[in-house]
């Protein structure tokens, strides 16, 4: 694993990806940014991230392996190692479907993948990941953030955190690359928030009550409605109401 730091760049995402067009990258190389001027997230979101104060990192992964049917495990893993590392500070942790990690009704952590296909192959994978550590205030109109420090009261040192979740993940990653595909589908299932009971979502046709049936290796998540009518979606397609 290689660690490059860096003071200031629009979005490591991006900073990651010229760089593996520029000159080869090693697997799992991770690129920590000390402040991002236009960090990015999911659906044309921005990023809220004070400088010097949160993990805004993005690592690079070449899951060729991995059938394109199959691309959501690579998210599952990141999410799985993401909450094992918040774990050891706090406690519960779970991943909000897609790949949000949550603690309690809160976002501690967003994930964005950006992937290059080559025909049914994955060539490329820029995992993008902000975890807030050390901020006490959010500003903008990002849903329900929360830090560490703000559930701690305590100071967490953030290269002690990035080293500790490159471990974890890199390990979820290794079960990934030896086709452990039941095990993590299972693990990331048994961690989802709202994982058992009736809970209020809304889809294009409006609200209703539903209970999580599984999240499929394809990221196709399965509900049933409290009519007992099984419902499908992908991303953006359906929201959690609170
Ligand atoms: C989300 O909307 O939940 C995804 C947020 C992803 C944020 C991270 S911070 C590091 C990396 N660089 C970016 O511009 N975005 C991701």
């Amino acid at each position: 694993m290689n660690i490059i730091k860096i003071d200031s760049t629009s979005s490591t995402n991006i900073y990651l990806k010229e760089l593996s067009q520029k000159q080869e990258v090693e697997e799992l190389t991770v690129v920590q940014a000390y402040s991002q001027t236009a960090g990015r997230g999911q659906s044309g979101t921005s990023w809220e991230a004070e400088p010097g104060k949160n993990i805004t990192c993005s690592i690079l992964f070449y899951p060729s392996f991995l059938p394109l049917k199959k691309h959501f495990l690579l998210s599952e893993v990141i999410a799985l190692g993401v909450k094992e590392v918040l774990e050891e500070f706090v406690q519960p942790v779970c991943v909000k479907w897609p790949n949000d990690v949550y603690i309690n009704d809160k976002k501690i952590t967003g994930i964005l993948i950006e992937n290059e296909l080559i025909g049914q192959e994955i060539l490329k994978s820029i995992v993008g990941i902000g975890v807030n550590i050390n901020q006490e205030i959010f500003t903008s109109n990002a849903q329900n953030p929360v830090s560490l420090k703000q559930l701690t009261g305590i100071e967490t040192d953030l290269d002690l955190f990035l080293k500790r979740m490159m471990k974890r993940i890199s390990y979820w990653y290794d079960l990934l690359k030896k086709g452990s595909y039941s095990f993590i589908s299972r693990s990331y299932n048994d961690t989802l928030y709202r994982k058992s009971g009736f809970y209020r979502y809304q889809d294009r046709n409006g609200q209703f009550m539903a209970e999580i049936l599984e999240v499929k290796d394809s990221g196709l998540f399965f509900l049933r409605t409290d009519k007992g009518e099984e419902r499908s979606y992908s991303f953006k397609e359906i929201s959690f109401i609170y």
